[in-house]
């Protein structure tokens, strides 16, 4: 794993949209599994300025983000695609139609998982992921104990997740319980994954994925595994790091060091 440190919330998720848009610079049809979330939305802010400040396109980009909330219509406001036509898609050149998100209002969901799995393999898989990291260890909607060889499917939401996602919605009863999200397998067979975790509830989460054991208690330890993971964090989601010192000498200021 490449761990690279930043000085803040803000540069650590400018330092992921960077990654982000140098894909689509290198490969302007490329595949990008996308997140949503807290974070992700500075992410997005940045990718936007970048965007608009930039010479590049996202008009042959197709996307597939990680998960949908079971039941909710993409015009609800707390949906994920209604997130990820607000805080990104509008606002760069991608082609709607070549943004996917599971349908969570599909009337077969086991299939409309197979279908989702399938339609990756048939974009020629994920070229880069951008993922962010729950407290309890999740990456996507894969809670403690989803299978690390597992794939899209249907996923009871943790108790932890649920009332982590309350601020989007009036109350804890109308947060949905179950989700369809991109499995553990299907998310390490992306070629590369880029990993955000700012602020200091994510800390012990970021131990349990860097230096912990690998294990389905922390479903994103899962990355050790993966030969092109960057994560990036800010100080203060990797304070309780062990090997910290290293991580700095590694990487000084988060950044890449070219030998
Ligand atoms: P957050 O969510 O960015 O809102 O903390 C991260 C996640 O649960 O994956």
């Amino acid at each position: 794993m490449k761990i690279l440190i930043t000085d803040s919330a803000n540069s650590a998720a400018q330092k992921a949209a960077f990654f982000m848009q140098q894909f689509v610079i290198d490969k302007p049809n490329a595949v990008l599994g996308l997140a949503t979330g807290g974070t992700m939305l500075k992410v997005y802010h940045h990718m936007i300025e970048f965007f608009k400040a930039g010479d590049f396109s996202y008009a042959n980009v197709q996307s597939f983000n990680l998960d949908e909330y079971v039941g909710l219509a993409g015009t609800h406001p707390a949906s994920y695609r209604y997130y990820m036509n607000e805080n990104l898609f509008q606002h760069i050149d991608i082609n709607i139609n070549n943004t996917h998100l599971p349908n969570g209002q599909s009337d077969d969901l086991p299939a409309e998982a197979n279908r989702y799995e399938n339609a990756i393999h048939q974009a020629n898989g994920l070229d880069a992921i951008l993922l962010g990291l729950g407290k309890n260890g999740h990456i996507g909607f894969n809670e403690p104990a989803s299978s690390l060889a597992s794939r899209t499917r249907l996923k009871t939401l943790a108790k932890s997740t649920r009332e982590a996602n309350m601020k989007y919605f009036k109350h804890i009863d109308d947060v949905p319980k179950y989700a369809i999200t991109m499995g553990i397998k299907t998310i390490l067979e992306a070629k590369n994954c880029i990993l955000i975790a700012t602020g200091e509830s994510k800390a012990q989460a970021v131990v349990d994925m860097i230096e912990g054991p690998m294990s389905a208690n922390c479903p994103a330890s899962a990355l050790q595994m993966h030969e092109y993971t960057t994560v990036i964090l800010d100080k203060a989601a990797a304070s309780k790091l062990k090997n910290l010192d290293y991580y700095h000498y590694v990487h000084p200021n988060g950044d890449e060091v070219n030998l």
